[in-house]
């Protein structure tokens, strides 16, 4: 058995490992990863908590030449693409690199998908490509234009494997919308390591009570929510990874689509109090203008992930809260 995971250095690709090697501990499995936005210690760390000795290309999926290579040299059974950029920010200002990057890496996999006929194909989607639809979101729901060039990128992506799957019965896809993944592997050996700035909220919120950014700003204080802070669907990333090999095992022919997350809302000020509580550490925080582009209220319907993959998130904010601040503080040490 053999798998390919295609952008395993970073957050969840990282953490996926994990599960996969867990669950199949046969299997061989390959990460490929252009590192630009994760780092080469993430492997040493994967080593260190599984144990293997891993197999890693760096590789650009847009290479066309050297995909080609890759799926020359090995024998895949199953492919899950986690490669992709994901600031949201930046793909506004820069849309082409999004298009190109995350539309031609995945045309470039997809096409030695068919061409060695490997049945199962796994996507990193996003919830973002509900646009902005109503919570709780349903897989069911109708697709809004997602916010974001890097949100089209995804609902683009979801739409090839649909596409594709459809003009080739023998292949299985499970596209995997997740929600708001955040935590860290419970070793705290792995986690979330943005190369750049944070935008997210969780490493944003370490890096505050690390005291490496001095203030945590909450963008927005008068949504009708119920404390008028912004609510999303926390997902520990383990569960996420978790996630992905139930999709693994119950992939079924055609393309289908989860939502990853756990069906409850937080909001931003129950996040920072949860942290804080769980940690005993103070993240300074300061309400300030909404962010243009943000929701008051993401969560999903988790009925269909809960069904068809028999696979449900069992993970508490709490131990969100405190793996990923047990993650920042162990990289204090390094
Ligand atoms: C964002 C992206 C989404 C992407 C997801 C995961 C947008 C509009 N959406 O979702 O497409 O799939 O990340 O990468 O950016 N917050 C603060 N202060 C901060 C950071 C965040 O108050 O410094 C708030 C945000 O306003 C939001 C919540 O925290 O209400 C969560 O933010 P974030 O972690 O960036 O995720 P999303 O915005 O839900």
């Amino acid at each position: 058995m053999g798998f390919l995971i295609a952008g395993g250095i970073g957050f969840i690709g990282s953490h996926t490992y994990i599960s996969l090697r867990k669950r199949f501990p046969n299997a061989r499995l390959v990460i490929v990863d252009n590192l630009t936005n994760s780092t080469i210690q993430t492997l040493n760390s994967l080593m260190e908590v599984t144990g293997d000795s891993i197999l890693f290309h760096q590789l650009d999926l847009c290479d066309e030449q050297a995909v080609e290579h890759l799926f020359n040299r090995y024998h895949f059974h199953g492919i899950l693409h986690f490669a992709g950029y994901k600031a949201v920010e930046e793909s506004v200002v820069n849309p082409l690199k999004y298009y190109i990057n995350n539309i031609q890496g995945t045309l470039n996999l997809v096409k030695q998908c068919l061409h060695y006929k490997i049945e199962r194909f796994i996507f990193s989607s996003s919830a973002t490509v509900y646009g902005n639809g109503k919570s709780p979101f349903k897989e069911s729901d109708s697709l809004l234009p997602a916010s974001s060039p890097y949100g089209q990128t995804k609902a683009i992506c979801e739409r090839i494997l649909q596409d594709v799957a459809y003009a080739n019965p023998w292949l299985r896809v499970s596209l995997l919308r997740y929600f708001n993944p955040i935590g860290a592997h419970e070793s705290g050996l792995i986690g979330e390591s943005p190369t750049s700035l944070p935008s997210n909220l969780m490493p944003y919120i370490t890096k505050v009570a690390k005291g490496e950014l001095p203030i945590l700003k909450i963008f927005g204080g008068d949504y009708p929510t119920l404390d008028g802070t912004a609510v999303r669907d926390y997902i520990h990333v383990m569960d996420v990874a978790e996630g992905h090999v139930a999709a693994l095992e119950h992939v079924r022919r055609g393309a289908h689509v989860y939502n990853l997350g756990t069906g409850r809302g937080t909001s931003v000020l129950q996040l920072v109090r949860a942290f804080e509580q769980v940690n005993g550490i103070k993240v300074p925080y300061q309400i300030v203008e909404r962010r243009p582009g943000d929701l008051a209220s993401v969560y999903a319907n988790v009925h269909k992930a809960e069904s068809g993959l028999q696979w449900k998130a069992s993970r508490t904010i709490e131990n969100m809260c405190r793996d990923a601040w047990n993650f920042e503080k162990r990289n204090i040490l390094i």
